[in-house]
């Protein structure tokens, strides 16, 4: 039975955004890589329609909104929510944030968006092209979805493990992966790159970036580091366009 993952969002909010201390003058797509300034996946925001897919404390919606951008939220937390209210009174930005469910986008009109982007939210979610079908409805066309998530090649290792790194699952295994996080239970959804490809072509997408960043060589590093990131990609990155009937 998967864990309730809003419920854990709940519990972990307060200790993530303590933790993470997340910018919000630029877009981040995971722990210790290169962020937009440096990936240049998004282009020139002004004046766009921008959704945020499981958003959390909207720190990227708020660099969306710093560079012109009517910008959108959707989380399923309601402390990840109030955290991310909280951030945009104190830094003065308009976001518009919904509670819901990321695969339920019915509040949102077709064709609308110019940009659907996620950081690190599609791993929790258990019918992903269910969400690209509904992120192909809203888009329009030739507008990305741009996306990233835990890199299924990580999944197969534990890394709290002591050496030596070892393949602690099939990385055809799509059965739930539980695990703890703070004494707090999740779920995450494994799918293989395969997966990810042939539901976004069946949805209606072709990819035009994937990218498996390689850690920054230096400078501090966040409090999600693992050595083991120097061996396995964590993070995938996605861009994939909506393409025309
Ligand atoms: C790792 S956090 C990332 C949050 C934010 N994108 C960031 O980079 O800090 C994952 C977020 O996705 C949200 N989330 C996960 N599954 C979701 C779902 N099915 N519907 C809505 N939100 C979801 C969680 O509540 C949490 O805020």
């Amino acid at each position: 039975m998967p864990t309730d993952n809003a419920a854990a969002w709940d519990r972990h909010s307060a200790a993530y955004q303590a933790g993470a201390s997340l910018p919000t003058d630029v877009a981040h797509y995971g722990p210790d890589i290169a962020n937009e300034n440096e990936l240049r996946l998004l282009g020139d925001l002004a004046g766009k329609r921008v959704l945020e897919l499981g958003c959390g404390g909207a720190q990227c919606s708020i660099a969306f909104a710093k560079q012109g951008a009517v910008a959108i939220g959707v989380d399923f937390s309601s402390e990840q929510l109030a955290f991310a209210r909280r951030l945009c009174d104190r830094e003065g930005v308009r976001v518009d944030l919904h509670q819901s469910d990321l695969a339920d986008l019915a509040f949102v009109r077709a064709e609308s968006l110019d940009l659907v982007f996620s950081a690190y939210a599609f791993g929790y979610v258990e019918d992903l092209n269910r969400v690209f079908r509904q992120v192909h409805r809203v888009l329009k066309t030739n507008a990305p979805l741009v996306f990233s998530l835990p890199h299924p090649a990580y999944d197969l290792i534990d890394d709290d493990a002591e050496e030596p790194l070892l393949v602690r699952r099939s990385y055809f295994n799509r059965a739930p992966i539980d695990y703890e996080w703070n004494g707090i239970r999740f779920t995450d959804f494994h799918r293989t790159m395969a997966d990810l490809y042939m539901g976004l072509v069946r949805a209606g997408f072709a990819i035009d970036v994937m990218l498996e960043p390689e850690p920054k060589s230096g400078g501090p590093r966040s409090m999600f580091w693992r050595e083991t990131f120097r061996y396995l990609p964590r993070t995938l990155i996605v861009r994939a366009r909506k393409q025309g009937i």
